[in-house]
């Protein structure tokens, strides 16, 4: 595939007023989300729960991109159509969750590496036919005493690079996940110190790798205290400091930025991402790439009830509208309370 066309996917993924839907949870996920709901997760249920997402009215405006899982890409909407087909249809890019998981680092206590390297190049010829033109791996990187070593950040970065070469080989386009942890009690300087040795060492990984900047994303942690630290840092200092450690780390010829949300509230997530897009101009595309930040509300108010399919849709397009306010910095938490 030539480069263009990769580039293309690209920015699609990151256009003005858009982000992208996080739905790839793996069975074990799923399974922990609707344990929070009191719901068994059967493959029935999982397959109503995204198709309740999918089709949320409204919600298409806002959302460029849904991130599938295996089964998800495989699965098809009460009316028959696949997935995929159904959000190509409404102008939403079907995207595929590749890796099979972090899995702990042998000899490096506490530590992971990302596996699902092997079969790769396969596996993707099957999920582009399927109808996915970009694809997601996530590294993790916790934090704590002594972790995380150099050793393993820069083997997840290798996996990484090695996965985002497999993607653009194949047409896709890869979204380069290395999540830094906000669990524990570091301060928002620790995380900012390890944020800025991973995206280092991906970059550079990524540079070897011969990977075209133009047609890729990059969906990385904020720069934030640990869920646990005694003094947070307030949102202006989260956004500021994640802008300043990109701007050291990701050349300008990433087109977009998706954040993940990573455990953050949903409104703290777009409030943090509506202040970084006002501290612009900034060389690339900033927005989401939400998992639990657009659908908590969403299981919540839906709560596995088919009599609350429409009110967890409901949630769904409103949190994809804040959403997308806060990509162009126009967001205020007072609309927090206002009707979807
Ligand atoms: P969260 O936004 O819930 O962190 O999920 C995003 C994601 O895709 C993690 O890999």
């Amino acid at each position: 595939m030539n480069g263009g066309e990769l580039a293309k996917i690209a920015q699609a993924m990151v256009v003005k007023n858009k982000g992208i839907l996080a739905a790839d949870e793996s069975s074990s996920t799923i399974k922990k989300r609707f344990d929070g709901i009191k719901l068994e997760s059967t493959e029935e249920h999982r397959r109503t729960y995204r198709e309740m997402l999918f089709t949320a009215p409204g919600a298409a405006e806002y959302i460029s991109g849904v991130i599938l899982y295996d089964e998800t890409i495989r699965q098809k909407a009460k009316d028959g159509t696949p997935f995929p087909e159904l959000l190509s249809k409404k102008g939403i890019i079907p995207g595929i969750k590749v890796d099979t998981g972090a899995k702990p680092l042998a000899g490096f206590k506490n530590e992971t590496i990302t596996e699902g390297l092997d079969g790769l190049r396969e596996r993707l010829v099957e999920y582009h036919k399927l109808g996915a033109r970009f694809a997601k791996w996530r590294a993790v990187i916790d934090i704590a005493d002594g972790i995380p070593t150099s050793f393993a950040i820069d083997a997840n970065a290798h996996a990484l690079a090695r996965y985002a070469a497999l993607c653009q080989e194949n047409g896709i386009v890869p979204i380069v996940e290395p999540e830094v942890l906000m669990d524990g009690g570091h301060s928002i300087e620790r995380c900012e110190e390890v944020t800025s040795a991973v995206l280092q060492s991906v970059f550079n990984q990524l540079f070897e790798h011969r990977i075209l900047l133009e047609g890729m994303v990059l969906k990385p942690n904020m720069v934030i205290s640990g869920k646990k630290a005694a003094n947070r840092a307030n949102a202006e200092a989260v956004a500021a400091a994640t802008v300043r450690t990109l701007k050291r780390h990701v050349p300008p010829a990433v087109p977009g930025i998706a954040f993940l949300s990573g455990g953050q509230s949903s409104a703290e997530a777009t409030l943090h991402l509506s202040l970084m897009n006002k501290l612009g101009p900034l060389p690339w595309a900033l927005t989401f790439s939400y998992g639990r930040a657009l659908q908590d509300d969403a299981l919540k108010s839906w709560g596995g009830n088919a009599a609350n399919f429409a009110a967890g849709q409901k949630e769904m397009a409103k949190r994809a509208k804040l959403n997308s306010l806060a990509t162009t910095g126009s967001y205020q938490s007072s609309m927090e309370s206002q009707a979807a």
